[in-house]
């Protein structure tokens, strides 16, 4: 059996990692074959990435830098945790995926689209993950959940303002619309239980 890859995207607090958190314990109630991992930060070099890019609020790169570190970390990922499992038959979870840039680096700061497709898809390798949920939530929301999160220490991305956020949840929404088998909406504001649900039931009718 080959892996499924599974990612979920959306903007900060829109219950991302609650959700890949449960997707992982329901597969491995089952005694599936199941890795959690991260974008960015999944592997030792995307831990040294995610510092720059996400935790350490006093570096700011360049859109171009930022861009370009992102796609090293998903090429990271990509060789050192997806493709493996991919042939091992295991299952990857992953909370962010390759939608990301398009999102952050695209709509967010106004990259050009086509040229993040073009290094997204080189760094992995032209694969798409199998299913991708797609959280969606607005972002005053959001922010709301975010000032209430366990972890109250805020990422850069966290710390961008609502119009920042609502353009990124834009760019999500651009990428479902135009893969629409692989992405699926979801309704962030569920409670965690009915959209843990939703998420089970996408899965199922996606893997048959
Ligand atoms: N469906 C939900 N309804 C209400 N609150 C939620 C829901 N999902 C997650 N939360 C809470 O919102 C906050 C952000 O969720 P989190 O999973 O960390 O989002 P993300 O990983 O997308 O930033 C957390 O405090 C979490 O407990
Ligand atoms: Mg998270």
């Amino acid at each position: 059996m080959m892996g499924l890859w599974i990612t979920f995207e959306g903007i900060g607090g829109s219950g991302k990692s609650t959700q890949a958190d449960f997707l992982y314990e329901y597969f491995k109630k089952q005694s599936m074959n199941v890795v959690l991992t991260k974008e960015p930060g999944g592997t030792v070099i995307g831990g040294l990435l995610r510092n720059i890019l996400v935790i350490n609020l006093d570096v700011k790169p360049e859109s171009l830098s930022e861009l370009f570190l992102f796609e090293a970390d998903r090429h990271e990922t990509f060789k050192k945790i997806v493709e493996p499992n991919i042939k091992e038959g295991i299952i990857t979870i992953s909370d962010r995926g390759i939608d990301g840039s398009i999102a952050y680096q695209g709509f967010g700061r106004g990259l050009d689209i086509n040229m993040i497709s073009t290094l997204t898809n080189l760094a992995t390798d032209n694969k798409k993950p199998d299913i991708t949920i797609l959280i969606d939530i607005e972002p005053e929301i959001a922010e709301k959940r975010i000032a209430l999160r366990d972890n109250k220490t805020m990422d850069k991305f966290d710390l961008e303002k609502v119009d920042f956020q609502s353009r990124v949840r834009d760019g999500f929404l651009y990428t479902a619309e135009k893969d629409p088998n692989r992405v699926k909406i979801v309704d962030g504001t569920k409670d965690v239980q009915s959209l843990h649900k939703d998420i089970i039931q996408i899965i199922d009718s996606q893997i048959k």
